[in-house]
């Protein structure tokens, strides 16, 4: 292998980056090892007692809400030797108890019992942290959004997200109560790629037409269904790349990008729900009211790991497995004290949408996995993403560039916080 520096140019990376499997290791503990990761909602764990288990990177954590009522990220590792204890994708539980030899554990990570303590030295302290589930070293939490860092400095959470803060401030401002629930279940899908391939779709408008086009065309998978659904997606002429041209997207520092809102999306209906708009009106004021309901991004990425959507209103989180092998999960956002009929809406959408045997979904990731095995192919090393090179514009008020929509602007921006990351000391 070249040096990681030789992997990047600025309209193309080497193909290594999706095919090497000590790259993705060295992604696993410098990108993964570093950055602040998006681990879950806090909603997703309401009750003291309640958590979840996820990974940073590959590495199992818990995320649990104490008797104290906070929550904490602690990694799913018995302290006495080693193995995972919180078998369970979620749940309530008085304490963790590592099946192995019994050691029971707080919430909050430290030891709660130890069978036959006595048989330990007076010397061992059962009360060091090391001995317990140990915390991950930051933690921090933006409007429930949880996010952890294994790496114990570097930026504030708040400094990280920058201008992505706003977006994650739109969708709750959503609710009359200014707060998301992540309690509407969750579609879990693997795809035979890597996880980058699903990082670079999300900001992608060039593929829409193309991939998505039994859909944007006229809606003809929509129409075979039976349902409206997804009448906020097709377009009686077909979609001219043009179109998505003008949605436009926007890069930031941090790997982070959005995409400017689907052409179709219509705002939430007032006249058919003037109590909810006036609920946000009182509590936001009517202009900042109209800018969530309007809201001019569909796609929004936090680099590495988290995509938001505004239209089908979700959460989605990117976990790698291996270099060849991604799983993704999508949760719908509802928005608390906002009508039931509205929250069903996002639900049902989502299942036609972005389920794993859905009507858009599955178009990705038969493209991710065509990717898969393109790539070794002989002929070129080389990704070419090229689109738009140089067309960018500086924005006036935030750090970061305006393209066109169907420009490979947040791809190549993300190979800049990539290279980074990676690059840090390296030849
Ligand atoms: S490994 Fe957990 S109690 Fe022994
Ligand atoms: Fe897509």
């Amino acid at each position: 292998m070249t040096g990681i520096r030789e992997l990047v140019k600025p309209d193309r990376v080497h193909r290594s980056v999706y095919l090497d499997e000590s790259i993705f290791e060295m992604e696993m503990e410098r990108i993964y090892g570093r950055a602040w990761i998006y681990v879950g909602h806090a909603s997703q764990v309401p009750e003291p007692g309640d958590f979840l288990t996820t990974r940073i990177g590959r590495q199992p954590v818990v995320l649990s809400r104490h008797e104290d009522g906070e929550i904490y990220v602690l990694f799913n590792r018995c302290g006495h030797r080693g193995a995972v204890v919180c078998n369970e994708a979620h749940g309530n539980a008085r304490h963790f108890r590592c099946c192995y030899h019994g050691w029971t554990f707080h919430l909050n990570g430290l030891i709660k019992a130890v069978p036959l303590q006595a048989g330990y030295s007076r010397d061992v302290d059962f009360d060091d942290p090391s001995l317990g589930m140990v915390r991950v070293p930051r933690t921090d939490t933006h409007r429930g959004f949880v996010f952890a860092s294994l790496a114990p400095d570097g930026p504030t959470l708040a400094e990280y997200l920058g201008p992505m803060t706003r977006k994650i401030d739109d969708i709750c401002d959503r609710s009359p109560a200014g707060e998301v629930e992540v309690t509407g279940g969750v579609h879990r899908y693997e795809f035979p790629g890597n996880w980058k391939a699903q990082m670079e779709n999300l900001n992608d408008l060039y593929h829409v037409p193309h991939s998505h086009e039994s859909t944007t065309s006229g809606g003809r998978q929509f129409r075979r269904t039976g349902t409206a659904t997804g009448s906020r997606l097709t377009r009686k002429d077909g979609s001219p790349i043009s179109f998505w041209d003008r949605t436009g997207v926007w890069a930031f520092d941090g790997g982070h990008s959005y995409c400017g809102r689907m052409p179709d999306a219509g705002p939430v209906s007032r006249e058919e729900h003037p109590d909810y708009v006036a609920a946000l009106e009182a509590r936001l004021g009517p202009e900042r009211a109209a800018e969530v309901l309007d809201a001019d991004w569909h796609n929004a990425i936090i680099y590495p790991n988290l995509g938001l959507q505004s239209m089908a209103q979700h959460i989605r989180v990117i976990r790698p497995i291996s270099v060849d092998r991604t799983e993704v999960l999508v949760y719908p956002m509802k928005l608390r004290d906002a009508p039931d009929v509205l929250n069903r809406t996002v639900i049902r959408y989502l299942n036609v949408t972005h389920a794993a045997a859905s009507l858009i979904q599955t178009d990705d990731l038969e493209a991710f996995g065509r990717l898969q095995r393109g790539l070794p192919a002989d002929g070129s090393e080389w990704v070419f993403l090229g689109r738009g090179l140089g067309a960018e514009q500086p924005l006036e008020d935030d750090f970061g560039y305006r393209s066109e929509g169907t420009h490979e602007l947040p791809l190549r921006n993300q190979y800049r916080e990539w290279l980074s990351y990676m690059g840090e000391g390296a030849n």
